[in-house]
């Protein structure tokens, strides 16, 4: 661990100093502003090639200064990166963004670590792997932001998941002050649904500490050559009233394989004077043509490395971001009397969180703040270092992750180092064995939620709730959402979805029986963050409903619904390798039985 530490520490510096210098941004009251004092819209693309893949966003470097040159020639000032492996190294690449005058914008979740919108929990685990994010990408002066969060709620049922996701904000917060990070603002990012303007007013009120820096949501309804009014952007404009932080489309670009291409006249209302006293600029999504047609450039390789060739999309953008470059305010000039917006009220037709509920916030503890005020060019404190004894965090849980296309990322969080040094002679393998079954339980478990998940919750209830503790719904209703640990329903039934019939079957499950009082807590911990609707089949064709006039959040954006078919894949063969599993260790107990 030691070795690992410095070895950090060393790309942390080495990072400092050969860094691209790049004033940073900064907010003030609705705009956003360079240190210089200028104000800075944003001209964005979402920027993961080969996003059903690669996970591990900004970690090519070459491909980084490839991406980077054209990214800048399109006339670009930011890129929107989904999935990063903190653990990674990213100096290339946020170099040659830096160099080319790019700010980055990282969404802290990734498909393994994420709020679960279904059945939301903000865990140890998670925060530790957020925090991490953060470690990984404060030192670099372009970074813009980050995202706590992406259409994690978007519709009535799962404004539950909403204390979830701000709590993600809050702590995410605490702990980049704790640390004496840079003050690099962290927003949210937001489905065009139906809930849209109380998630914006939700994640808007309170205090600083709990509320979002900015706020993006991602919005396709501009369809070709549009206008202000058949487009709705003329609501989008009046919805931004008075707001006291920045607002921007956090994705958007119609593509509806239009005749032609996409024409950008949006970004004439966005950039110009219609939209930009309100805006903040937006994202296009995307930069690579991933095979739905929402793509700027296209790579041959299926790695989509090497120099991808431009597409019509890339002209058109390009020339409509040449005659686009809004001055603003100054900052110096710029002097606003904002205030935040007020808690949503709860209805239960469309948000059912109460005004006054609390955050399940963990807080800092077992992070370590450094010691001293922190030098500006030292940037080598990692990731606190985790105390022991912390009331969830177990070595089962870190054994008993199991994190797709990603096992380096958990096995260099400090807790695995920690589990590392633990686990050794009988009580490792004692400890293994357990991480074994609590792993398999969990996924049993999981499968039970995704069982509700398709069928939907009773009586009205947010599906997947279904396998769930009922005292949960009653914390609901009661506005509280600390942290509570599931028990087991108790009667030693649960749910298992049988994939090759697609129905819910009721199961004895033997392990859990004879496990009596199984820590209950385990269950939060490592897998089970898969947005529950990835098993929701609504994969057809993106874009199609997203007409004018189309009921804003009839579905989730390209990526997320890209990201869906990657989990849904994994989770398939997961659960086709769990199965053997469990049949050989149920052969091994002799049936496991109780
Ligand atoms: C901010 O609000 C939260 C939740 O209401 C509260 O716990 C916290 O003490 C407040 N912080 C400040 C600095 O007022
Ligand atoms: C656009 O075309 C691609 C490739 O033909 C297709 O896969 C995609 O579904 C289409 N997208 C829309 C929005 O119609
Ligand atoms: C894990 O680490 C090894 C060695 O450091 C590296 O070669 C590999 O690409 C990494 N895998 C992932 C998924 O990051």
């Amino acid at each position: 661990m030691l070795a690992r530490s410095s070895q950090f520490v060393a790309c942390a510096l080495l990072a400092v100093r050969t860094a691209f210098a790049i004033p940073t941004i900064e907010i003030k009251g609705s705009k956003f502003f360079t240190s210089d004092g200028d104000q800075f819209y944003i001209k964005g693309v979402a920027y993961q090639p080969g996003m059903l893949t690669n996970l591990n966003g900004l970690t090519n470097g070459d491909q980084c200064k490839i991406d980077a040159k054209l990214i800048g020639e399109l006339g670009a000032n930011v890129v929107r990166v989904y999935s990063v492996d903190p653990t990674l190294n990213h100096d290339a690449c946020m170099n040659a963004f830096a160099e080319n005058g790019i700010y980055v914008i990282v969404d802290m979740s990734t498909p393994t670590y994420s709020i679960n919108r279904v059945n939301p929990k903000w865990t140890l685990d998670l925060r530790n792997a957020f925090a991490q994010v953060i470690d990984g990408f404060q030192g670099y002066d372009n970074v813009l932001g980050f995202f706590a969060g992406n259409e994690i709620i978007n519709d009535q049922s799962t404004t539950s998941a909403a204390p979830f996701a701000k709590a993600v904000v809050a702590d995410m917060k605490a702990y980049r002050d704790l640390m004496q990070y840079r003050k690099i603002p962290i927003g949210y990012s937001s489905a065009d649904a139906t809930v849209r303007l109380q998630v914006q007013d939700y994640f808007d009120c309170g205090n600083e500490s709990i509320a979002v820096d900015f706020f993006g949501f991602n919005n396709y309804a501009w369809c070709g050559d549009s206008s202000m009014d058949e487009s709705g952007y003329t609501t989008l404009y009046d919805d931004a009233d008075g707001y006291d932080i920045p607002i921007f489309l956090s994705e958007t670009g119609c593509s509806l394989n239009l005749t032609g291409g996409r024409p950008f006249t949006d970004q004439v209302a966005m950039l110009g004077r219609e939209m930009n006293d309100r805006y903040s600029g937006n994202i296009i999504y995307e930069w690579s043509e991933e095979g739905n047609g929402y793509g700027l450039v296209s790579y041959t390789a299926s790695a989509a490395t090497g120099t991808p060739s431009i597409m019509g999309d890339y002209k058109r953008l390009q020339s409509q971001w040449a005659t686009l470059s809004p001055t603003g305010i100054k900052a110096s000039a710029y002097d606003p009397t904002l205030t935040r917006r007020d808690c949503p009220a709860s209805t239960s037709s469309s948000w059912i969180v109460r005004k006054d509920a609390s955050l399940p916030t963990l807080g800092t503890s077992g992070f370590t703040a450094p010691t001293g005020p922190r030098s500006t060019t030292s940037g080598g404190v990692l990731t606190g270092s985790l105390a022991g004894g912390d009331a969830v965090q177990t070595t089962g849980s870190q054994s008993g992750s199991a994190i797709p296309g990603n096992s380096n990322a958990s096995s260099k969080t400090p807790v695995g180092a920690i589990a590392g040094g633990v686990l050794g002679g009988l009580v490792g393998l004692a400890l293994i064995l357990g991480a074994i079954l609590y792993f398999l339980r969990r996924k049993r478990e999981q499968r039970a939620a995704y069982a509700g998940v398709e069928q939907g919750g009773p009586n009205g209830a947010p599906p997947g709730k279904l396998a769930m503790n009922p005292d949960e719904e009653k914390d609901r209703q009661n506005g509280y959402y600390g942290p509570r640990y599931h028990e087991m329903s108790g009667n030693g039934t649960t749910q298992e979805l049988d994939p090759a019939r697609g129905h819910v079957a009721a199961m004895p499950a033997p392990e859990m029986a004879s496990r009596g009082e199984g820590r209950p807590e385990l269950a939060e911990e490592g897998q089970g963050h898969y947005p529950a609707a990835s098993l929701q089949s609504d994969f057809h064709a993106v874009g199609t409903s997203r007409g004018a006039g189309s009921a804003p959040g009839a579905e989730p954006s390209p990526y997320v619904q890209a990201q869906r078919r990657t989990e849904l894949d994994w989770l398939e063969s997961e659960e086709a390798r769990l199965r053997q599993r469990r049949e050989v260790l149920m052969r091994q107990d002799g049936g496991g039985g109780s």
